[in-house]
């Protein structure tokens, strides 16, 4: 194949998109941008084989958020960023899925704009549409919804965000899918039922999406908080809710290889 991709110049940061899991899911950018680094800060989301692609003679960091209490300050990575790029490195930032959503991308952008770093974005194929897709789960179906909302569960305070109107929220889009919600899973589901939902409508929590150790737990509304008790999945997850969950029963495709 030959592609003219473009040049990862010294001295630039390109804050890339690592997408939910399987390396295949990497876009060209993304594999280019891997090859040529001299220095990848990534995430604590981002798969080891996809680490695996860098350069033999790069320098991998991890500087992830994990929302403990020892993950390094978003200011202490945008600085070692700013740091390593006006020591003329090529810096590739990866994140996991896409650097734009919910990932703190933005902030990072905008202080490499404040410093005057040239940068560039590469989308990654987000968790909440391809991470889903491993499931078996469509976030649009035509005869399922003609609305899907991304939503995260982390507020400031590590509570619901409080600037969201869950009455609305909740009687106003088919299909929900909420990133960083497992710890509030109770709450969230006794909101919904709040806002009018029915404790019948189908929720699906999809554990390590698009990874080996893929695992779906498919319930509905009333019941998902006991059932995610009683069979705990690990982290990262998403909670989807809306009509499309009745989808994976004919759509689950993912074998883990
Ligand atoms: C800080 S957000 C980052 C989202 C990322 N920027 C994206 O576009 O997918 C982290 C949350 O994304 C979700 N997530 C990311 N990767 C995932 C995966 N492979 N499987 C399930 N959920 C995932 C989880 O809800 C996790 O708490």
């Amino acid at each position: 194949m030959s592609l003219a991709l473009p040049e990862f110049r010294p001295g630039t940061v390109w804050l890339v998109g690592a997408g939910p899991g399987d390396p295949g899911l990497l876009t060209l950018l993304a594999a280019h941008a891997l090859a040529a680094a001299d220095h990848v800060v990534h995430d604590a989301l981002v798969d080891r084989r996809i680490l695996a692609l860098a350069a033999p003679g790069a320098e991998l960091e991890s500087m992830g958020k994990r929302g403990g209490a020892d993950s390094p300050k978003q200011a202490a990575i945008t600085a070692r960023l700013i740091e390593l790029a006006q020591a003329g490195k090529r810096v590739l930032r990866l994140k996991g899925g896409d650097p734009f959503v919910f990932g703190r991308g933005p902030e990072e952008a905008q202080a490499l704009a404040a410093a005057n770093i040239a940068f560039r974005i590469v989308p990654g194929i987000t968790a909440g549409i391809g991470g889903l897709a491993y499931a078996g789960i469509p976030v649009t179906a035509k005869e399922c919804n003609s609305t899907v909302t991304f939503v995260t569960g982390h507020g400031p305070d590590g509570d619901l965000p409080p600037d969201v109107d869950w009455d609305k929220l909740g009687a106003g889009s088919q299909v929900l899918v909420f990133y960083m919600a497992v710890r509030q899973l109770e709450k969230l589901a006794a909101r919904l039922i709040k806002a009018g939902r029915p404790g019948t409508d189908p929720v699906a929590l999809v554990s390590k999406a698009a990874s080996p150790d893929q695992a779906v737990l498919i319930s509905d509304l009333e019941r998902i908080a006991a059932d995610a008790a009683a069979r705990p999945l690990p982290a990262p997850a998403l909670i989807v809710v809306g009509p499309v969950v009745g989808l994976a029963s004919v759509l689950d495709w993912w074998d883990g290889a």
